[in-house]
């Protein structure tokens, strides 16, 4: 992951200024502990997940973590950042705010005052071959034991449908780029394992173990079909430029 990051990196000389990681995690904060900027912001929906990243090596005193959710007008309302990430957000964004994608992307062009890196996972497309028959039923599969726990499975956007509303809102889709992506039998083993983990939730017992047994007819199908990955659906990196005049030379938070 880090790979398609530094592609970005490529793009924008450092130092960065005000950074925020609009949908922070372990991969992007980690990457973004690294480059050179004058301050960090991560966002995430999740406590633990601040709270853990807020204890990763590397953070300083104008660097934190933030729990808060877009959907809410008054987050990081009034700030303004030189560059926004927006790390497989919107894919996430349906699990909190189901629909709310486009304003999501309002509210991050209103916080900026540069750029807006966006990586986004294009939806599967149908299946063309047996191995990609496979990993499609694996992240169906996935997604409909996420909805039977009463949870929302993330929702991938279409590039074309990102980049017609960031058109409409005003901002300049600079450059794109697109990185196809392999999944083979390890990834499937992965999503599996913690599918499992998963189904030991369930209140119907009997429904569980059915889905188990799905899921080992999976494995087998994944060691003949997947031993070499199989290239499925792409990322997409685009780099968004945000013009605004310049009202102060203080940083705003
Ligand atoms: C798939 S994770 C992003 C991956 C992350 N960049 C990484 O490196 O691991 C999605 C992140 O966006 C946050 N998120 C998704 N929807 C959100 C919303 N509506 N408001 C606030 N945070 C949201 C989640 O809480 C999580 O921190």
């Amino acid at each position: 992951m880090d790979q398609l990051l530094d592609q970005l990196a490529r793009r924008v000389p450092q130092p960065w200024g005000d950074v925020l990681d609009a949908g922070t995690g372990a991969s992007s904060w980690d990457w973004l502990l690294k480059q050179n900027c004058r301050s960090r912001t991560g966002i995430t929906a999740e406590e633990p997940r601040a709270e853990a990243l807020r204890r990763r090596p590397g953070m300083s005193s104008t660097d934190r973590v933030l729990v808060g959710l877009w959907q809410n007008p008054e987050l990081l309302a009034g700030s303004q950042f030189d560059l926004i990430l927006a790390d497989y957000l919107l894919g996430a964004c349906d699990r909190y705010a189901p629909h709310f994608q486009e304003e999501m992307l309002e509210r991050l062009i209103s916080r900026c005052r540069g750029w807006i890196f966006l990586i986004g996972l294009e939806p599967l497309p149908a299946p063309a071959n047996p191995g990609q028959q496979i990993l499609f039923e694996v992240a169906q599969l996935r997604d409909a034991v996420q909805l039977l726990l009463g949870n929302r499975p993330h929702r991938e956007i279409p590039q074309a449908w990102v980049e017609r509303h960031l058109t409409r809102l005003g901002a300049r889709v600079a450059w794109s780029e697109r990185y196809h992506n392999l999944y083979d039998e390890g990834w499937v083993e992965r999503e599996l394992a913690s599918l499992e983990l998963n189904l030991q939730l369930f209140e119907d017992g009997g429904l569980a173990q059915v889905l188990r047994r799905r899921c080992h007819a999976l494995r087998r199908r994944a060691a003949e079909h997947l031993r070499k990955a199989a290239s499925y659906s792409f990322d997409y990196l685009l780099g968004i430029s945000v013009e605004r005049p310049a009202t102060t030379d203080q940083p705003q938070h």
